[in-house]
């Protein structure tokens, strides 16, 4: 279906959401975060789609935040409803089944930064600055910052970051693992679809279960996790990609997985 502020590409099982307000940098606002969620519903449903890519429109942001027109207006009531919006969206990337990439094509700030954190994998064009400039504003950031940081790259890593709200290069981000990866900018398409088609090419049912271990095992103590694990590993074993992928491996040849 259209949207007004994304737009939903699908090409041979990789679906592409690009956020679509390049003249406000795609600032999210409310209606671009409805959007977002329902493109993501849609992939999320569409058994065509096993990877997902988000990107922003034009050459210069990912997304630059949430939108400040927006949030000037708002008083306490309104912010815990927008932050809650914005949290449901964000969650609703970890917790569904397909793997999101974020394809990161310029300014990653705030709810943008916020994004691509909840996204599975990251991939930089060279030209991206990311950050959270939130106290700058007044205001500490919404949609998750301040818990995803904290635990992605640590503690004392976070504070730094949110407490100055400065920005860093992509560079920066990789070495402190907020990135998985740095391309040309006239790459980064490529390369993300790259990484989209080697995912869609192996077993579905188990790379959608290590999401789901990766993301649930995370916060839990390390026997409760390993628990978790044992039983996702062991359903797969009713699985006919599990019976394919090791037949194959063992005719020499390659899986054929039909997500079943
Ligand atoms: N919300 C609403 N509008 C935004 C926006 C945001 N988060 N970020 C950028 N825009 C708008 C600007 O107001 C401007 O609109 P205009 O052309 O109607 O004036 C347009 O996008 C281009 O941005 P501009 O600031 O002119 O570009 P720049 O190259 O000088 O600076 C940034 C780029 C990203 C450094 C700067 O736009 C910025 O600091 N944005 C806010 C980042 C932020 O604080 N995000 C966190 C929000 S919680």
């Amino acid at each position: 279906m259209p949207y007004e502020h994304v737009i939903l590409e699908r090409d041979d099982g990789i679906a592409i959401i690009t956020i679509n307000r390049p003249k406000v940098l795609n600032a999210l606002r409310t209606d671009v975060l409805r959007d977002l969620r329902e493109a993501l519903m849609e992939c999320e449903n569409d058994d065509a789609v096993k990877v997902v890519i988000i990107t922003g429109a034009g050459d210069r942001a990912f997304v630059a935040g949430a939108d400040i027109g927006e949030m000037s207006e708002l008083d306490p009531i309104k912010a815990k409803a927008f932050s809650e919006f914005g949290n449901s969206v964000f969650l609703y990337i970890e917790k569904m089944s397909k793997p999101v990439i974020a394809a990161i094509n310029g300014y990653a700030l705030g709810g943008g930064c916020e994004l691509l954190m909840a996204c599975d994998i990251v991939i930089a064009s060279e030209k991206a600055k990311i950050g959270q400039p939130e106290v700058k504003l007044g205001i500490p950031p919404g949609f998750g910052g301040t818990q995803r940081m904290a635990r992605l790259l640590g503690k004392m890593k976070a504070k730094e970051l949110i407490f100055t709200g400065d920005m860093i290069d992509a560079q920066e981000a990789l070495r402190i693992g907020l990135v998985n990866k740095v391309v040309p900018s006239e790459k980064l398409m490529e390369e993300a679809k790259n990484l989209a088609r080697t995912i869609a090419s192996r077993g579905q049912i188990a790379v959608r279960m290590a999401k789901q271990l990766i993301n649930e095992g995370i916060d839990v103590d390390l026997e409760t996790g390993l628990s978790l694990e044992a039983k996702g590993f062991a359903i797969c074993f009713s699985t006919e990609d599990q019976k394919e992928g090791m037949k194959a491996f063992l005719e020499k040849r390659e899986a054929k997985f039909t997500g079943k």
